[in-house]
């Protein structure tokens, strides 16, 4: 398998083949992760809070999750903490989510026309891995959801743990991203801590979601594009 890494969300002007997944650790990879092992329904993103806003006033029931500046959403039920996303709160029901970095990237994978479009993050690791190696596909891409449009520490670390484990061919962005990960040698809560967004989370009062975003292997689920919403995948 030849893995590429982009590190930064990538506007592509070509169809891509192959399979992808869609990385932002510091929080939509991690909460929608949650949110689907906690037995919601189903997850669909939008861009913009009023396109999530018009999909909710159209159908009853709906939750709405998301934030921007790390801060929920006015009239949302939920923001982006993985925390938030219980059993209790979302058992059964389907969420439109819609946040600042981590849609955005699902929405450039949906473009490129690859297909599966998978969701990671420590969180679930070991079931992503395991089931890129089920799919056999001849190319991964792993899209880094990044920060305002530009590098994240802790995405990138994460695709280069994906590749470390996947093995295989491997670009040079998927090298340098294995080399930031085995630069924190496996201490993922102070890779959270030490990035951009880790630190202003700290400074919005969301510290404790790093340690929520820092578990490997929590979940035994890897969230797929089926349509338009994420569903657990089989
Ligand atoms: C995003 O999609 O930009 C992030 O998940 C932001 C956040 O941590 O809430």
């Amino acid at each position: 398998m030849r893995i590429e890494v982009f590190l930064t969300p990538r506007q592509l002007t070509e169809p891509l083949e192959g399979a992808a997944v869609v990385i932002d650790v510091l929080r939509a990879s991690s909460t929608i992760t949650t949110a689907l092992a906690h037995g919601a329904k189903s997850i669909q993103t939008t861009l913009t809070e009023k396109e999530a806003l018009e999909l909710a006033q159209k159908r009853e029931g709906l939750l709405l999750g998301g934030e921007r500046q790390g801060i929920k959403i006015e009239g949302f039920h939920l923001g982006n903490s993985p925390g938030e996303y219980t059993k209790e709160v979302v058992s059964d029901r389907k969420i439109i989510f819609t946040t600042t970095n981590g849609t955005r990237a699902l929405e450039l994978a949906r473009e490129s026309g690859l297909a599966p479009i998978l969701i990671g993050c420590f969180l679930n690791l070991s079931a992503l891995v395991g089931k890129l190696k089920e799919l056999e596909t001849s190319k991964l891409y792993l899209f880094c959801a990044g920060r305002a449009g530009n590098f994240s520490l802790e995405d990138a670390a994460f695709a280069g743990l994906i590749c470390q484990e996947l093995g295989g061919q491997l670009g040079d962005s998927a090298k340098a991203a294995v080399a930031i990960y085995n630069s924190f040698q496996g201490d993922i809560p102070r890779l959270l801590r030490e990035s951009e967004h880790g630190r202003y989370m700290q400074e919005i009062g969301f510290g404790s979601d790093l340690a929520l975003c820092s578990e490997v292997d929590r979940y035994n689920l890897v969230p797929v594009l089926a349509g338009t919403e994420l569903i657990p995948s089989e």
